[in-house]
């Protein structure tokens, strides 16, 4: 039998946690980079816009978010009448880090009247200051939306950003955020893996830099990536060009399908910072809840459900 560190049993804690979820009226969201054990007792596990998607239409009173603290704020965000719980506070992102609510509004005086389009992995502040967020599923989908005669600013990822511009052809103003975890993947990487693996489908994250992701086969979030390895047939070989938690999902999902890393070094460490442990700790105290102050929520509310509207799901979420 498999223990915890705590010496408890996993399978006494996976009883714990599904006594719990039961009597919270509570759903698990995990993000596609969660732990493996996170992921299989996740209700949903999905891309950031899944998740926000979930978030904002679920029935149950409590949502646990295994993510990152702007997983659990984008949730707070849509679904004010739900309790949501993070159970590590201190998983964040680096990359929303590159932001502040004061450099947006600095931009902003810097070009009157242009669009502010901010990528998901941002904090609640950040959006509050944005028109627009998107993800990277959907950021090509909203800059082609947004009226050509304005100018765009987009924050805080630079990668992402410069991948929509060549996608949509429109000259957006970036900013000089990374996910350092994907800024890791190098162009020399990138050659030895593929000498290694010729015959390999080379799949990439958006977030990787221009000339990395110049070397792709394809390029998608999170659960694009999914869905491509689905369509292709029994036998294919993938490298997977993003955070090695996704690929515990392709091959749950593709047992007839080969999946490699692209490099062992491709964690993200506030990902992988939630145990099981901390699950049920989060379900039997209730904690963390993730609160965000009312007047930003609003705000940064309608930057999420323009996001959401311009993709043709507006939410029909509370408050
Ligand atoms: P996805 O929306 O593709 O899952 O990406 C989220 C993320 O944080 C990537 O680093």
């Amino acid at each position: 039998m498999s223990h915890s560190q705590s010496g408890q049993s996993v399978k006494e804690l996976l009883r714990e946690i599904e006594i719990l979820r039961r009597e919270r009226n509570a759903v698990i969201i995990a993000h596609n980079y969660q732990p493996p054990e996170i992921q299989d007792i996740a209700d949903h596990t999905g891309d950031s816009l899944e998740l926000s998607r979930i978030a904002a239409g679920t029935g149950a009173a409590v949502i646990v978010c295994c993510g990152v603290k702007f997983m659990g704020e984008t949730a707070a965000i849509l679904s004010p009448d739900k309790t949501v719980l993070l159970p590590v506070p201190e998983a964040g992102c680096t990359l929303a880090d590159y932001a502040t609510a004061e450099q947006i509004r600095e931009i902003k005086r810097k070009y009157p009247g242009a669009v502010v389009v901010t990528y998901v992995n941002s904090s609640a502040e950040v959006k509050a200051e944005s028109d627009v967020c998107c993800t990277s599923a959907n950021s090509v989908e909203i800059v082609k939306a947004i009226d050509p005669s304005k100018r765009i600013i987009f924050t805080p990822d630079y990668n992402l950003g410069h991948y929509t511009a060549g996608k949509t052809g429109r000259d957006l103003i970036l900013w000089d955020g990374c996910c350092p975890t994907h800024a890791l993947l190098s162009t020399l990487a990138v050659e030895k893996a593929r000498k290694k693996r010729p015959q390999a489908v080379f799949m990439m994250h958006p977030e990787c830099k221009p000339g990395t992701l110049a070397m792709a086969d394809y390029i998608g979030s999170t659960s694009a990536m999914i869905r491509y390895a689905k369509q292709q047939p029994a036998g294919t070989e993938f490298i997977v060009g993003t955070e090695v938690g996704l690929i515990h999902k392709l091959r749950k999902e593709n047992p007839d399908k080969t999946f490699h890393p692209a490099s062992d070094f491709l964690i993200c460490p506030m990902m992988k910072m939630i145990s099981l442990r901390d699950v049920r700790d989060s379900l039997k105290k209730m904690q963390h809840v993730v609160s965000v102050p009312e007047e930003i929520r609003v705000k940064a509310k309608a930057a999420v459900e323009a996001m959401l509207l311009y993709t043709g799901t507006p939410v029909k979420s509370a408050g």
